[in-house]
């Protein structure tokens, strides 16, 4: 058995070779493909066209959050990769990678054309990324909403899955982080809706305070528990945000 590099040029003896090919490609996560070529001539052969009738194991790596859509639902869409190029096709999952691994088996041809079929498939996949960003404590009551209808909504609208980071109720935090995932569109789109809430709960905020006690509303050391943060001079916990929102349906009106 010998390890053959895509272009045949380079065989060199499998024990060596394999750990370095692997480390090469964790770079390039699907440019380079490692050949295993086994010498089972022959036998099997009815078709006389080809000539060496060598059966061809190549591996791809596959990023873990493309492979739902390359196995298809209910294996379509692989079985139609196998189909289309009469190659076998299977996985090896690693739950210590963020790849796993698919492994195309049969004639060179057949292997070859599921190899590129399985390429251009992951080309065209939307890149799945993940961000974060930070939001005033005062401002998660709004972004969330009543029984968190108001994230739902931003996720729905967005199409990025968004999750505020928990705290205890005991905790003294300003600033939460937010967890943006999907495409780099998707958490733009997000991100904005995000911003947004963060504004027109700053602008009711703003309003509400004016209101109550227009005397002392540049000085916030006032409250002695509060934050020393200036954005948020009522340092209170989301809930109590939460309850007082429902009196004010439409602040972003006033604003
Ligand atoms: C598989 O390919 C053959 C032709 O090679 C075609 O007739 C058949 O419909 C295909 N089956 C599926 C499930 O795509
Ligand atoms: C949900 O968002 C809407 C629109 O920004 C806002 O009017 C409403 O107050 C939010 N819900 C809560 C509970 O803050």
């Amino acid at each position: 058995m010998c390890l053959v590099f895509r272009d045949g040029t380079m065989a060199v003896n499998t024990k060596l070779a394999l750990p370095v090919a692997l480390g090469l490609s964790l770079v390039t996560v699907t440019a380079l493909v490692v050949y295993y070529v086994f010498k089972k001539d022959e036998e099997k052969t009815s078709d006389k066209v080809v000539k060496s009738a060598r059966v061809n194991v190549i591996e791809v790596k596959v990023p873990k959050s493309i492979m739902p859509a390359l196995i298809g639902r209910g294996g379509s869409n692989i079985k139609d990769i196998e189909n289309k190029s009469g190659a076998l096709i299977h996985f090896k999952k690693f739950t210590d990678q963020e790849y796993d691994v698919c492994t195309i088996r049969g004639r060179t041809e057949t292997t070859q054309l599921a190899e590129t079929l399985i390429h251009d498939f992951i080309k065209q996949q939307p890149l799945i990324e993940q961000d974060t960003m930070t939001v005033p404590g005062w401002a998660c009551g709004r972004i969330i909403g009543s029984g968190g209808e108001n994230i739902t909504d931003i996720s729905h609208r967005s199409g990025a899955k968004v999750k505020i980071e928990s705290i205890q109720a005991s905790d003294k935090v300003t600033q939460r982080q937010v967890t943006l995932r999907g495409t780099k569109e998707q958490i733009q789109v997000a991100k904005g809706l995000i911003e947004n809430c963060v504004a027109q709960e700053k602008c009711r905020r703003e309003i509400e305070q004016s209101k109550r006690s227009p005397r002392h509303v540049s000085s916030p050391s006032q409250s002695p528990s509060a934050s020393p943060a200036p954005p948020a001079p009522e340092d209170a916990p989301g809930d109590m945000h939460h309850n007082a929102h429902v009196k004010y349906k439409r602040p972003g009106k006033i604003c």
